[in-house]
């Protein structure tokens, strides 16, 4: 048996999460996808059995009130804040990422002091996000100026109105430094908004200890929500009073039945609500979000950081020298929870890598992206990926 084989045993022997993997629905393949769609978590499938017959087929309109569906994205909101380091009251549940990107982004230049008229955005981003900024910068009257995540500091000043961020990007799994970012953001007088999308569910985010102001995630990935499960927004308890919502739908009124003509926002996280919840995703993930009970994101990280150590250590072992390079930085203090390997056949070789049961992803033009979930992904895991990755390499 390789020395490899041997100490991922002993690593398994030893994780703190390994009795995780039983909670979700998983088969032979090693699934290093998570960070695009999570495993399906075993209690989701009766929970939507349970709102679809029940709740919807028997309590009809009455599950809205006795069924708690009305308050469903506050409450589950307030399920995901300890994730990121939230106190209750500050986080949404609804509509798409992109949909909150637009009202967290306009949201902020609206907060931020007049005369401030420029967005920075982050030009590495995903591409929705950048897009919006650009759209939000249009009807904000702001120019938007597109940078590396390094060049940030150096671009911000009194004009700067609102600054977009990734917590983590998508393609290198870099973690970039939100409390020094945001820091920096603060000194210079204008708000700042994170993308959690990569982050949330895989390590510690801090929204509150940070001072961040608002921020967007979705909850497909590591938060193992479901294809096109309901985004988040978080506005800082200290700016909901002002937090002036650019899509400001019925479901953020005050008096919501009171079926007035005039707006008048409601107070706290709901004022980032707009229409009808959805509530067959919404309630998915209430129950996808059972999973973590009992756990802490701290935890989760340190196994994050172990799993993608040793799949480093295994790559470099098993893989030829020269045949793959890794994007992903080294340092603990900048790495995400995936490994993204770059490799001119990248295309090819993760065709090959799922046809033998091991699910990653391709990232034009060039790069094979590995995600690790701590919740369900081992250390037998992570030695078979780098062994079978290296035969398909020596193809
Ligand atoms: C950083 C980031 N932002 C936004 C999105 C997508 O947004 P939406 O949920 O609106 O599809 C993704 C999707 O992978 C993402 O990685």
């Amino acid at each position: 048996m390789s020395e490899q084989v041997t100490k991922a045993e002993k690593l398994d022997a030893s994780d703190v999460l390994a009795a995780k993997r039983a909670e979700f629905v998983l088969d032979d393949v090693v699934y290093l996808d998570g960070n695009s769609l999570g495993a399906l978590p075993v209690a989701v499938p009766g929970r939507v059995e349970d709102v679809v017959r029940r709740q919807w087929g028997e309590l009809r309109i009455r599950s809205w009130t006795e069924g708690g569906w009305w308050t469903a994205p506050e409450r589950i909101g307030d399920r995901i804040a300890p994730l990121v380091g939230a106190a209750p009251g500050q986080i949404v549940v609804g509509d798409s990422t992109s949909v909150n990107v637009f009202k967290a982004l306009v949201g902020a230049v609206r907060l931020a002091d007049a005369g401030r008229d420029e967005i920075v955005v982050d030009a590495t981003t995903f591409p929705t996000d950048g897009y919006i900024a650009e759209s939000a910068a249009r009807m904000t009257g702001c120019t938007l100026r597109p940078v590396t995540p390094a060049e940030v500091p150096g671009v911000l000043g009194d004009r700067t109105a609102a600054v977009l961020l990734n917590h983590v990007d998508y393609r290198t799994g870099r973690l970039h430094d939100l409390p020094s970012l945001t820091a920096a953001v603060h000194a210079a007088g204008a708000l700042v908004v994170w993308d959690l999308c990569h982050s949330a569910g895989a390590l510690p985010v801090g929204l509150d200890e940070h001072g961040v102001d608002l921020a967007v995630g979705c909850t497909y990935k590591y938060l193992n929500g479901g294809p096109g499960s309901p985004a988040y927004l978080y506005v800082r308890a200290e700016w909901q009073d002002r937090f002036d919502s650019p899509l400001p739908g019925w479901n953020s009124h005050a008096e919501p039945f009171g079926m007035r003509p005039d707006y008048a926002p409601a107070a706290g996280a709901v004022r980032g609500r707009v229409g009808t919840p959805d509530i067959l995703s919404m309630l998915a993930l209430e129950a996808a979000l059972e999973v973590w009970d009992g756990v802490t994101v701290e935890e989760v990280r340190a196994k994050s950081l172990a799993l993608t150590d040793f799949f480093l250590e295994c790559v470099e072992e098993y893989v030829p020298g020269g045949r793959v390079e890794c994007v992903t930085p080294r340092a603990h203090g900048e790495r995400g929870s995936q490994v993204a390997l770059r490799c001119p056949d990248a295309g090819v070789v993760m065709e090959r890598l799922i046809g033998r049961g091991v699910v990653g992803d391709f990232r034009r033009p060039d790069v094979l992206r590995f995600g690790f979930t701590p919740l369900y992904v081992g250390f037998g895991d992570v030695e078979r990926v780098a062994r079978v990755l290296a035969e398909v390499l020596a193809e």
